[in-house]
């Protein structure tokens, strides 16, 4: 309709055959159990401008009568020790299938950009790096995420004084 959208970008990812068998083995759980058990195999991100956006989305999704909700994490309101920020869905979704409907689960995950851009950067030099993360380096990064969530808040507070949101 032209209006204000509040989700920049949407993108999504099915998990990896080999990645699916390593973070199986990892939890040990069996392979019958996989698609019951590993709620990430599909995933879906949405990015948004500013933090208050997030709950307009969380809210959009659990609205539609297609999704079902099946449990809910505000790594917002709770950031994680290592600074990572999100709002994280795992839901049901039906997909039709070449053998029929298939409910399946789907990890969504809503965050800023700004919040992207730390969580990308992150993952990155962990998986990267060689050496295992050391703890000062680990503080850097935490401290790094303080930074761009003070700066998330400023922005939103700019965003509403000019009253775009
Ligand atoms: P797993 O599914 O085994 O990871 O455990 P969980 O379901 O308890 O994980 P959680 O909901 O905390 O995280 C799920 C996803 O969020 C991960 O696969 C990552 O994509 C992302 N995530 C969580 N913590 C971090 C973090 O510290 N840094 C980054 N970059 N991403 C994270
Ligand atoms: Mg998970």
């Amino acid at each position: 309709r032209g209006m204000y959208s509040p989700m920049e970008q949407v993108c999504g990812r099915v998990k990896s055959i080999s990645s699916i068998l390593d973070k199986a083995q990892k939890k040990n759980i069996e392979v019958d159990k996989i698609e019951e058990q590993l709620d990430d195999i599909a995933g879906i991100r949405i990015i948004c401008q500013f933090v208050e956006d997030i709950e307009k989305v969380a809210d959009l999704i659990q609205k539609r009568s297609d999704i079902e909700i099946k449990s809910e994490k505000d790594y917002i309101r709770h950031m994680k020790d290592s600074g990572y920020r999100s709002y994280h869905l795992i839901v049901y979704y039906t997909v039709e299938t070449m053998n029929g409907p298939k409910r399946i689960q789907v990890e969504i995950q809503i965050r800023t950009m700004a919040m992207d851009f730390w969580a990308s950067l992150e993952h990155q030099l962990r998986y990267k790096s060689d050496v295992e993360i050391p703890e000062h380096v680990s503080d850097d990064l935490k401290k790094c995420a303080d930074v761009i969530a003070e700066t998330d808040q400023e922005m939103q507070r700019i965003a509403k004084e000019l009253k775009v949101l």
